[in-house]
């Protein structure tokens, strides 16, 4: 095939995942958005195998249909509230993918044994184009260097991420010194990349740069608490695709610096979306510590002697005569796997000619969309799922707030507290509205790991208990009356 064909068909595989992308933004067209990113990435594979003149298939196909198989089996049998594991695997896949590209690359033009650790020791005779001539040699070597620090990094860093996630790893631990051993590790390899790039017949150079970069993935992870590790998860998605371009220039492939690009910048904005959700800053999240900020929040002075519960049946009483509910999800929902159990309830409440809508806070949950998600499983639809911003005016004219396991996002301190660690975090005003009812187990505070004057106000009732449970007993109790 010659280069322009290719590179034109390369162009329209990019722009499907452009369209992809795009189709992503609305859960309406998320599925078509999904199905135009595959066929981008499947032209793209093709192309590149039939140019790429491959003399034998077998462990092409052998490869693709064991990865296939692997992929398919974790897509069918993963659990929604796990999702931020997987991504967290794939991202880190995606990584040792370009880190391997870099390292084959390397080696095969110095064509040294690598079973033998002595021969990778010497100096090797090497013609000073080996790797391009002139100014092209010094980019592929810079493109292999950043390739195998940044894959190696988003290698480990999200193998810690997911075992973080799992519950595997409890213990937040960082190197002496905090972010300035971290600094040190990161100064140290980009000295061995820069060694590189001057002598690249040492192959020690690129030994060294491994293991700094595997270390550093470890050590700028670790320290960082669990709950942190969605935003952990977005960057390290972003990193995964700078490592897929870098990659894309040393193999001089079209098609794997756009896709990486993309990747790239459309994690590294989610980040962003999510640090601003949650009003901290990405050096806080990376090297600070959730509720560090702020003088200590006696819980009891808060709470004592005002807090009003209720049971199901009560609130099935006032939801009767409510014209409007809104349903706030959080964190809690998930937790029960209470979706479809809240889809009844609301279903119960439309068959009444009660209007029923859902307040969806950025950060509700655990993962960017992740009330979005467990809903849409649920087939509640897209429609009445309604953003913070347009949602927050409509409290005023809502008779019931139903907030099921939801407690940060609604917390008016992050709007009055001045000092207080949320202050300035977009919340739902669900304090607005005439009634608010509060389903949980427990007063117990949410992520932020804050007690919330909302559950003390007059006009709201606490119904203790399982989300799931509590919810079904009140449609029970609503179908009855
Ligand atoms: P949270 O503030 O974390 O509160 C969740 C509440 O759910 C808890 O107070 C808990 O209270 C309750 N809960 C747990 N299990 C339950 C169950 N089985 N039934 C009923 N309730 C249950 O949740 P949120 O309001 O969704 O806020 C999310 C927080 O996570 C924010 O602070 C956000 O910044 C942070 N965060 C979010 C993300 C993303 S991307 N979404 C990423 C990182 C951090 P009980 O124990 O009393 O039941």
């Amino acid at each position: 095939m010659s280069p322009t064909v290719v590179n034109l068909i390369y162009l329209i595989a990019g722009i499907l995942f452009i369209l992809g992308i795009k189709g992503l933004t609305k859960p309406s067209t998320a599925v078509r958005g999904n199905q135009l990113s595959s066929l981008g990435m499947l032209i793209a594979i093709v192309v590149t195998l039939l140019n790429a003149e491959v003399v034998n298939f077998t462990y092409i196909i052998a490869g693709g249909v064991f990865g296939a198989a692997v992929g398919a089996f974790m897509a069918l049998r993963i659990q929604m509230t796990s999702m931020p594991q997987m991504v967290a695997l794939l991202n880190g896949f995606g990584g040792g993918a370009s880190l391997t590209i870099a390292l084959a690359e390397y080696f095969s033009v110095l064509n040294v044994d690598a079973n033998s650790f002595a021969e990778l020791l010497v100096p090797v005779a090497l013609s000073s184009d080996a790797f391009g001539a002139g100014g092209e040699g010094q980019v592929t070597l810079i493109s292999i260097g950043l390739t195998i620090l940044i894959g190696a990094v988003t290698l480990v860093g999200s193998l810690v991420a997911f075992a973080k996630l799992q519950g595997l790893s409890k213990k937040n631990i960082g190197l002496p010194g905090g972010p300035a051993g971290n600094a040190l590790l990161l100064l140290g390899a980009v000295i061995a990349l820069g060694c590189l790039v001057i002598s690249p017949n040492q192959a020690v150079t690129v030994i060294t740069l491994v293991a700094l970069a595997l270390l550093l993935g470890l050590f700028l992870v670790l320290p960082i608490g669990g709950a942190d590790m969605p935003v952990v998860i977005a960057l390290l998605n972003s990193y995964s695709g700078l490592a897929a371009a870098l990659a894309g220039f040393i193999l001089g492939n079209t098609v794997l610096i756009i896709a990486g690009s993309l990747v790239g910048t459309s994690g590294l904005i989610l980040t962003k979306i999510m640090c601003v959700a949650m009003n901290r800053s990405l050096g806080n999240v990376l090297f600070g510590k959730m509720a560090a900020a702020g003088e200590k929040i006696d819980a009891d002075e808060i709470y004592a002697g005002k807090v009003t519960s209720a049971q199901p049946d009560e609130v099935a009483m006032m939801l009767e005569v409510a014209k409007r509910v809104v349903i706030v999800p959080g964190y809690g929902m998930a937790m029960a796997q209470a979706q479809h159990a809240v889809r009844e309830l609301a279903d119960s409440m439309e068959s009444r000619g009660i209007e029923v809508e859902y307040g969806i806070h950025p950060v509700a949950g655990r993962m960017p969309g992740h009330m979005n998600v467990l809903l849409a499983e649920a087939e509640v639809p897209y429609d009445k799922l309604v953003e913070m911003d347009r949602i927050n005016p409509t409290f005023e004219d809502t008779d019931v707030v139903i907030v099921i396991g939801a407690n940060d996002v609604t917390n008016p301190m992050a709007r009055e507290a001045e000092g207080s660690p949320i202050y300035g975090m977009p919340i739902l005003n669900v304090d607005k509205a005439r009634n608010v009812v509060v389903i949980k187990r427990s007063l117990s505070p949410g992520f932020a790991g804050l007690p919330n004057p909302l559950f003390a106000m007059d006009h709201t009732l606490m119904v203790y208990g399982d989300g799931k449970k509590a919810v079904v007993e009140m449609t029970t109790a609503l179908n009855q009356i």
